[in-house]
């Protein structure tokens, strides 16, 4: 009994001495309380650092973006394919996430060797090798037949920019693979994959495994919103709100980030803590200087700290008598496994002689005591280092949910955190005191991170088939070249059809002679006033023209026109217009001078003369009554008298494409070609006589305007036109026609777009499925909202802003989605008017019977003026269908209401000369 009692005196002394010395030996690798909070507040500026534009550069912690946006939600389902590559073990599974509508997943995996030669030689022979397991795989599982998504599960600091790609920032751990660095992960293995002709795999998510890990175990508990790996190596993800996310746009949710933590320290902030161990060991490794806290925690370093401070333990007498075993000085000899299995509660000394004796030593009892010791403290300062960086996170996310107290659940894998019998409690219990606001549970994720990575994918699967259902809409507004030669043949034939006698009236292409007989020759000169009635704004304007030094002055007055006018009856309209004419006379102090007015009036008018036109019908927004048919010229001329103020001389009626030919051919005398793509879309240009069937005589030229708009009322292109185009037609004020305008022109492209984003929502892919009464609304699409959507320099959440203000509620994806419907709509007009356009140049080329025609076309109209893209657009086309014109735009940037000045000059002097005849 005595004797007992003497043993355990004895063992409790020996044990009591051997702590003591090694724990003055390692003094430094004992973290008090008061560090762990000082390393806790430092990981937290880390996060901040790595988190904002300007430091995330030069931060050592690079907190990337994994475009993983939501945790499991329960409703993702498919057949995958996963890969697991980096940990300890490389794997190869299939998945199967949920069937027949249950909450369940099924695995099959099978594991595969990673030789160094491989992970450490030549990076395409890697993935070939990656490749090769996998085909393997899919034949022993049957696979081969099958088109399967897969998921990589990739334990390494990749930068992203999408969810499927991902940019080896570096190696770490023990692979080294050559080439790789800096490029696409994804591609290098698609690459490989296409190497096996019978394999059909898509690649749609690459994730690191802590996100793996998190989302695995976010699968069985929705709360779980962090994940651990402490295994081989040592990281966290976790969930951020996407408004501190600086590196990836948008402001809305929360976006998982990759904190790649094992590089805490690679810029020297955690010089104090390390030891000399630490310095010694990360001088031997694969990569010296960078993963410097993982080289503290991690299971591929554990061990060989141990082995470190053993052999420095001896040399200094402390341990084993002094006397060293080769092994020991054996870099790799002591494993994680050794030092979990040395530290195990009962078997752990008898374990610790056995391994040492395995190492070649011949150890006391002593010894076997303070090695356990060695081994503790190195273990315990891992889980300590890593529960300081874990309650950094924590505190952030309750800082960010701005909650007491947070309640949360942190996923965790890795064969130390699996293996070593104190690891977890340890790590748990320290988390707890350094953040006691948390109420956190630690889940073990059980069946690794490949769980995950399939949940990841099945969601990045559904978003690919949503995003092929968009493409198939996007798809009709693209147009082939041969569809452009097509349309730009039957423009032609239209045009031809128009100007004989015997189809002109039953022509859709009008091509109507405006008795505009030639260009300005600068010896126009006066006075005139100016009406500018159909583009968006109504104006009336003085314009002073002096002759010889060609130069022009105008004053003009926007004046709204109520819808209620533009659709109410002729009467009221030509009132308020006179009305709205009173007003600028009054303004300008003009009264009682009967000066020559030039009247633009973009519509389609039959003249007889250059004062005479009946409108033939209303286009665009307008639609009064009991004008179509008549003269405007003289319904104009009624209301000035039954207003019986002032008097005016109605000398020219002019369309707003000859207004702004004229306009341009008064600085460039080569403007032969009067082009709008505004509100509506028309064109004009000056052809030969003898080809203008409708009018006596042969001799010189005559402005034709061509009323474009209407192309295609026959049918003629109904093989290019949607079921939008279509839909908006029907919504229209002039059903069936115009169709031509209504693809290509500001009024109607705003409501082609409203039109297929009804549609994607309906088909549950925008808006969250939901059509708002905003969204119902005709017209809520005008062209300069289009503009400012499609400019390349607006950033997305600029885009969303512009959404919002029209009311509608859009995330990010929505607003990439509306930005590429408007880019396609406004891509098919911009192509379309310019396969217009090369079909007039191409003809004047052939009818002048010129190798080369050089031309300017004279341009107006908001959409060509504002929209980012559509002006260059349809420049490229024209070059494209009509290569042998050299055409010049000239952007007229007067309007019309100067056009029809001088047409107005020219008429009224001819109408002089006519009188003193
Ligand atoms: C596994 C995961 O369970 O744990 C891997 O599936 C992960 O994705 C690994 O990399 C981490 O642990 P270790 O110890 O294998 O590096
Ligand atoms: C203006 C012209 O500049 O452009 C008008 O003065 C013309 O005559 C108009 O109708 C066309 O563009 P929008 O976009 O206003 O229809
Ligand atoms: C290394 C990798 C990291 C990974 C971790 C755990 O730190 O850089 O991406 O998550 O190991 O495997
Ligand atoms: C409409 C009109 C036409 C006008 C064009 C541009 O197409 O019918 O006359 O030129 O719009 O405003």
């Amino acid at each position: 009994m005595f004797a007992v009692h003497l043993m355990a005196f004895y063992f409790s002394k020996l044990k009591e001495d051997q702590i003591k010395k090694v724990d003055r030996f390692l003094y430094h690798m004992r973290l008090s309380d008061d560090t762990l909070l000082d390393i806790m507040r430092r990981f937290q500026a880390e996060m901040e650092k790595g988190l904002a534009k300007d430091t995330n550069p030069t931060a050592a912690v690079k907190m990337l973006p994994t475009f993983v946006r939501a945790i499991p939600d329960g409703s993702e389902k498919g057949e995958f394919l996963s890969l697991d590559l980096g940990g300890s073990k490389f794997r190869v599974l299939k998945v199967q996430v949920a069937e027949e509508g249950k909450r369940h997943v099924q695995m099959e995996s099978q594991f595969y060797p990673t030789p160094s030669e491989v992970i450490r030689g030549n990076g395409t022979e890697l993935f070939e090798y990656v490749a090769d397991c996998l085909a393997d795989f899919m034949k022993t599982k049957d696979l081969m037949h099958k088109k399967l998504p897969l998921g990589l599960t990739f334990s390494f600091p990749c930068r992203q920019t999408k969810l499927e790609e991902g940019v080896l920032i570096s190696w770490t751990k023990k692979f080294k693979a050559r080439g790789v660095q800096d490029t696409d992960v994804v591609s290098h293995l698609t690459r490989a994959i296409r190497r096996h002709k019978d394999m059909d795999v898509d690649i749609l998510a690459l994730v690191n495994d802590t996100v793996g890990t998190m989302m695995t175990c976010a699968y069985d508990d929705p709360h779980c919103e962090v994940g651990v790996i402490v295994g081989t190596g040592t990281n966290a993800c976790y969930m951020e709100d996407m408004s501190n996310i600086d590196l990836v746009e948008g402001d809305e949710g929360r976006m998982c980030i990759n904190t790649e933590w094992g590089a805490f320290g690679d810029d020297g902030a955690l010089e104090d803590v390390r030891t000399e161990f630490d310095r010694e060991l990360d001088l031997g490794s694969l990569n010296p200087g960078k993963q410097l806290f993982e080289k503290m925690i991690s299971g591929l370093y554990l061990g060989e700290l141990v082995r470190l401070i053993l052999l420095k333990m001896a040399k200094a007498g402390l341990l084993f008598g002094g006397e060293k075993s080769s092994a020991l000085h054996t870099k790799g000899k002591i494993e994680t496994r050794h030092v979990a299995a040395m530290e195990k509660y009962k078997e752990g000394l008898a374990n610790t002689r056995e391994i040492l004796v395995d190492l070649g030593l011949e150890p006391s009892e002593a010894d076997c005591i303070a090695v356990q010791h060695v081994c503790t403290i190195v273990s315990f300062r891992s889980a300590n280092l890593c529960a300081a960086a874990l309650a950094a996170i924590l505190t952030r996310l309750q800082e960010n949910k701005k909650v007491e107290r947070l309640r949360t659940t942190v996923g965790v894998d890795g064969t130390l955190y699996k293996i070593h019998p104190q690891y977890p409690k340890r790590l748990h219990k320290v988390v707890r005191k350094l953040v006691p606001s948390c109420d956190v549970r630690f889940l073990l994720s059980e069946s690794g991170s490949t769980k995950g990575a399939a949940m990841v994918t099945a969601v990045a699967s559904r978003v690919q088939a949503q995003r092929k259902q968009i493409d198939k809409v996007l798809a009709l507004f693209r147009l082939t070249r041969e569809q452009l030669v097509d349309v730009q043949a039957k423009m032609r034939a239209e045009l031809e059809y128009g100007l004989k006698k015997k189809s002109h009236a039953l022509a859709t292409v009008r091509m109507l002679p405006t008795y505009v007989c030639g260009l300005p020759d600068g010896t126009e000169k006066g006075k005139f006033l100016a009406l500018d009635l159909g583009g968006t704004n109504f104006r009336v304007l003085l314009v002073k023209i002096r002759s010889g030094r060609r130069s022009v002055r105008m004053y003009n007055k926007i004046f709204a026109i109520p819808l209620g006018i533009m659709q109410g009856t002729g009467e009221e309209l030509f009132d308020h217009i006179v009305q709205c004419i009173a007003d600028f006379l009054d303004y300008m102090g003009l009264k009682g001078a009967p000066l020559p007015l030039g009247f633009t009036f973009s519509f389609p008018c039959r003249q007889m003369s250059i004062d005479k036109g009946a409108l033939i019908g209303w286009t665009k927004g307008f639609k009064a009554t009991d004008c179509e048919g008549e003269d405007v010229v003289d319904m104009l001329r009624e209301a000035i008298k039954r207003r019986n103020e002032f008097d005016l001389d109605i000398v020219a009626l002019v369309n707003d494409t000859v207004g702004t030919m004229m306009t341009c051919g008064y600085e460039d005398p080569n403007c032969e070609i009067g082009l709008i793509a505004g509100t509506g879309s028309n064109l004009c240009y000056m052809e030969d006589m003898r080809n203008i069937e409708m009018v006596e005589a042969d001799e010189g030229k005559m402005c034709i305007n061509t009323e474009w708009g209407g192309f295609g009322d026959n049918g003629c292109i109904e093989d290019i036109r949607t079921r939008y185009d279509t839909e908006v037609d029907e919504g229209s004020l002039n059903p069936g026609k115009q169709r031509y305008e209504k693809m290509t022109s500001g009024m109607y492209l705003g409501e082609i777009v409203r039109q297929i984003l009804i549609d994607l929502t309906k088909q549950g892919l925008l808006f969250r499925g939901q059509i708002s009464e905003r969204l119902r609304t005709r017209g809520i699409f005008e062209t300069k909202f289009l503009s400012q959507i499609e400019s390349d320099r607006l950033a997305l959440l600029q885009v969303r802003r512009i959404l919002q203000e029209l009311g509608l509620d859009s995330t990010c994806e929505d607003s990439i989605v509306v930005k590429e419907v408007c880019g396609a709509v406004s891509r098919r007009a911009a192509q379309l008017c310019g396969a217009g356009l090369a079909a007039v140049v191409e003809k004047r080329r052939e009818d002048q019977g010129l190798e080369h025609l050089k031309i300017t076309v004279g341009v107006d109209g908001t959409l060509y003026k504002l929209h980012p893209h559509f002006s260059r657009i349809l420049q490229e086309t024209v070059k494209e269908l009509a290569p042998r014109c050299d055409v010049t735009f000239m952007l007229s940037e007067d309007g019309s209401g100067k056009g029809a000045a001088l047409i107005t000059a020219v008429a009224k002097r001819i109408q002089q000369a006519r009188k003193e005849n």
